[in-house]
């Protein structure tokens, strides 16, 4: 009984994988403008959710670890390495021959208390940080040599209002932590593209931060990449003309742009100066969990409308965007089911959560073959 049940099980997975390596691929669909990615976490690169490692192998040539390279994961005591998993997804990254990218060398979040501490909990010199993020960059970067592609080298490093922020790695080592983390990471491993990632660049006064950071760094004379703009957004935020204007005021600068975290959020805002009240179960909060039992057509084809204009803007500035990068594989697995609202259901990717393409995968394709036949047509006219 047990066998025929695991059959079926295997059978319908097969199927569903079958199905779907029929459908038009994502990184053949883009082939000539960028790559294309996803995060993945361990059912993914360990191949044991077979549906969803079907749509990675089919759809991406780019992989971004969702978690397992972050500090508290792989480093989560002082002189404790954890490369159990990263290795697992590095290899499948080389196995199916996809720009592997690390995420993330030095961020104040997701980074175990005692980095900044000594053994009293009082806080540690500039000399110890220094030391440890050193360490850290050396021992994590060095056994990815030549492996990992791109290094997101320092995350988040600015405030909304584009002033450096207030993190640990500011006030214990000053301003030129991001100098030095990135001097390591590129002494590390001399040949990996090294990136500066962070979330509403697309908005002016954060963008004008990371203007001015930039220029800093390039003047200190890191080897700076490219810039992540972590695009975790909605169907409202950012305009086209935010993205657009993002994208080429980055472009300027001599730098490439990776669309690092792309994600569309459809649910209602949650208030954030509820405090407390966040926190309360999602049934006393079905206003903030609408689509509990599945996304109505509207809501749908709004999303496939956002996703298609989005596309176009990455298509028309293809010589600058180097990488689109979805943060998740399905709906099932994002993190947006679990923020900032716990359990609410959320429909943020191009893929549903039985592993089938959405409306908003299809029109993203549509309008990319159809804008590239415009251009074709523009330049058989000249
Ligand atoms: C940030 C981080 C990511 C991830 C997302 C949310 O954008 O860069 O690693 O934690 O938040 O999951």
């Amino acid at each position: 009984m047990k066998s025929t049940f695991t059959t079926l099980i295997l059978f319908a997975e097969v199927f569903v994988v079958t199905g779907l390596t029929a459908q038009p691929a994502l990184k053949q669909a883009f082939k000539d403008d960028f790559l294309i990615g996803a995060a993945l976490n361990e059912s993914q690169f360990c191949e044991s959710n077979a549906v969803e490692v079907g749509i990675v192998k089919a759809q991406f040539n780019s992989i971004s670890p969702e978690n397992v390279l972050k500090w508290e994961r792989i480093h989560p005591q002082p002189g404790r390495y954890d490369f159990s998993l990263t290795d697992k997804y590095v290899d499948f990254g080389r196995r199916n021959h996809m720009f592997v990218i690390g995420h993330n060398l030095v961020w104040h979040a997701q980074t175990p208390d005692w980095v900044f501490q000594d053994a009293k909990g009082n806080p540690v010199t500039r000399e110890i940080l220094l030391r440890r993020m050193h360490d850290h960059i050396f021992s994590v970067v060095g056994r990815y040599k030549g492996l990992i592609q791109g290094w997101d080298v320092v995350n988040e490093a600015l405030a909304d209002d584009g002033t450096l922020r207030e993190s640990p790695w500011k006030k214990i080592i000053g301003e030129d932590y991001l100098i030095k983390a990135f001097e390591f990471a590129h002494e590390a491993d001399p040949k990996a593209e090294l990136y500066y990632n962070d979330y509403c660049l697309e908005n002016e006064p954060k963008r004008a931060g990371a203007i001015s950071l930039v220029k800093k760094l390039q003047a200190a004379g890191v080897h700076l990449a490219g810039i992540g703009v972590q695009s975790h957004i909605n169907l409202d935020w950012p305009s086209l003309a935010q993205e657009a204007d993002t994208i080429t005021a980055f472009g300027g600068m001599g730098l490439k742009v990776m669309i690092t975290e792309l994600d569309v959020d459809v649910l209602p805002k949650a208030d954030f100066n509820q405090g407390a009240d966040i926190s309360r179960r999602v049934a006393e909060q079905a206003a903030l969990n609408p689509y509990a039992n599945g996304l109505p057509e509207a809501r749908q084809q709004a999303l496939a409308q956002r996703y298609a204009d989005l596309f176009a803007v990455f298509v028309k500035h293809s010589d600058i965007v180097q990488r689109v990068t979805f943060w998740g594989v399905t709906d099932g697995d994002s993190w947006l089911n679990d923020w900032p609202v716990a359990g609410r259901t959320s429909y943020p990717l191009l893929f549903d959560r039985a592993g089938k393409p959405k409306p908003a995968f299809m029109k993203v394709l549509e309008t990319v073959n159809s804008k590239k036949a415009e251009k074709k047509l523009a330049a058989s006219n000249f």
